[in-house]
């Protein structure tokens, strides 16, 4: 049986209806570590990883994939991607720290960032070799005050404007992010008056979940504008060249992205053309995936509870999670896909609503979906595509603890995130001494 695109590469229906991945049974896999799961497909991670270096080999070979480890930042899923030859965003020092705790290499790191702390910015500098994006003129002063020298890359907004939810664009002029043109200018005097800085690139991020190719070429034009225009101007030796991330992922069958490979043959091509266009020695090409990477190697698997059917109306079907370890319905309106572990292979006869079981009327994870008739409590739920901005975005809302990550893969299973109990919850909450019975 064919599966839809949003599945995992491992996803199969065994031969009790259940779904499998990694060939793993997800009712054992709950059986055994309890629920809600957040289940991680290590192949497809890997396969997604080969597209994008593969390709990049072939048609760019002076390149760095980067992954934007804002999307899920765990050690087992940093270990993943160094040994696939990737590199590392990281946007904070908790995400830095992360990748130091496995001696993620320090030269294949960036720090990210619109409004770093001068400790965020040293910690960078001392895990020497981590490569700074300059975001803004705060970042130029911070880093003249530390007064240590370090390979920084400058962000631009390019103004490229890409269908995308308004939250998550960022490329366009309006955004809190990088240099819009007019400034750059003065960006790049205040760095020469900076002689720690030694800047050797240029960035750009036009948004996130994009499924149109042109904006990439767009994003390389105006980067190498740019890089020529101030290189010659100012006598810079840039020599790489990032345009973000962003590429989108099949969340429902109504999303149909182009491939990654797609994505990367355009993006080189242009930028090869460009570079004789200009006359230029090719820079490193860097990309920062995040979504595309993790997003559908990650399924959420729940227990259903309770039921409703409104007068007249839907038929509800309450889990026992929800928006605190999936804030992206609530927060964008974002869709998904399910199906139920343990019915996989039934019809899809009946509509329902599926609900959270946090306190808000709004925690509603998927609004009016097909699945099989006769859902009853304890079967198992499966969100798709929820490997990216899930657990990075999760919270402790109603005091519920987070859920645990098991990496499953041949037929094996490993945690990679513990599960947090009731002691968790607590164990930052201070009673002061008078208040105390
Ligand atoms: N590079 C930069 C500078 C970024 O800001 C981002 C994402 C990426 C790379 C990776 O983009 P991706 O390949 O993952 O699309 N929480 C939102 C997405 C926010 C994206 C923020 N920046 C969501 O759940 O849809």
């Amino acid at each position: 049986m064919n599966l839809p695109a949003y599945y995992p590469n491992s996803a199969k229906i065994n031969a009790q209806n259940h779904l499998e991945i990694g060939d793993y049974d997800l009712t054992e896999l709950t059986e055994r570590f309890g629920s809600p799961l957040y289940v991680l497909d290590e192949k497809t991670i890997r396969d997604i990883a080969r597209e994008y270096k593969q390709s990049l080999d072939e048609f760019y070979p002076n390149n760095l994939p980067i992954f934007a480890s804002k999307a899920l930042a765990l050690k087992a899923v940093f270990s993943i991607l160094q040994q696939e030859g990737f590199g590392l965003d990281v946007v904070s020092a908790g995400e830095l720290f992360t990748a130091e705790s496995i001696n993620f290499p320090a030269d294949k790191i960036y720090l990210h960032g619109n409004n770093k702390s001068i400790d965020e910015l040293e910690r960078a500098i001392n895990y020497s070799g981590t490569k700074i994006i300059i975001d803004n003129f705060n970042d130029i002063k911070l880093l003249g005050e530390l007064n240590k020298p370090v390979d920084c890359l400058l962000r631009l907004t390019p103004g490229v404007e890409c269908h995308t939810h308004e939250y998550i664009k960022t490329g366009h002029l309006d955004s809190k992010f990088g240099f819009d043109l007019e400034h750059l200018i003065e960006a790049i005097e205040q760095i020469k008056k900076t002689p720690n800085i030694n800047l050797i690139g240029l960035h750009a991020h036009i948004g996130s979940q994009i499924f149109e190719v042109n904006p990439y070429e767009d994003v390389a034009r105006i980067l190498l504008e740019n890089y020529v225009k101030l290189g010659e101007k100012y006598n810079l030796k840039f020599n790489e060249l990032n345009v973000g991330g962003g590429i989108g992922i099949t969340y429902t069958s109504a999303d149909d992205p182009p491939s990654i490979r797609q994505v990367m043959q355009i993006l080189s091509n242009k930028v090869k053309s460009l570079i004789n266009e200009f006359k230029l020695e090719p820079p490193k090409l860097i990309v920062e995936p995040g979504r595309s990477i993790v997003g559908r190697a990650g399924v959420t698997v729940y227990e259903v509870g309770s039921s409703k059917t409104v007068p007249k109306g839907r038929h509800y079907i309450s889990v026992n999670g929800g928006m605190a370890d999936n804030p992206r319905p609530i927060t964008y309106q974002a869709k998904y896909s399910a199906c139920v572990a343990n019915k996989a292979a039934e019809q899809n006869s009946q509509v329902y609503t599926i609900a959270g079981r946090y306190c808000e009327s709004g925690d509603i994870l998927i609004k009016d979906i097909e699945l099989p008739a006769n859902i009853q409590p304890k079967d198992l739920i499966v969100l798709f595509g929820t490997g990216a901005y899930n657990y990075s975005m999760s919270s402790n809302y109603n005091r519920v603890p987070r859920p645990a990550m098991i990496l499953v893969q041949n037929g094996e299973a490993e945690i990679i995130l513990q599960r947090e109990n009731l002691e968790d919850l607590i164990k930052h909450d201070v009673l002061p001494s008078r208040l105390a019975n």
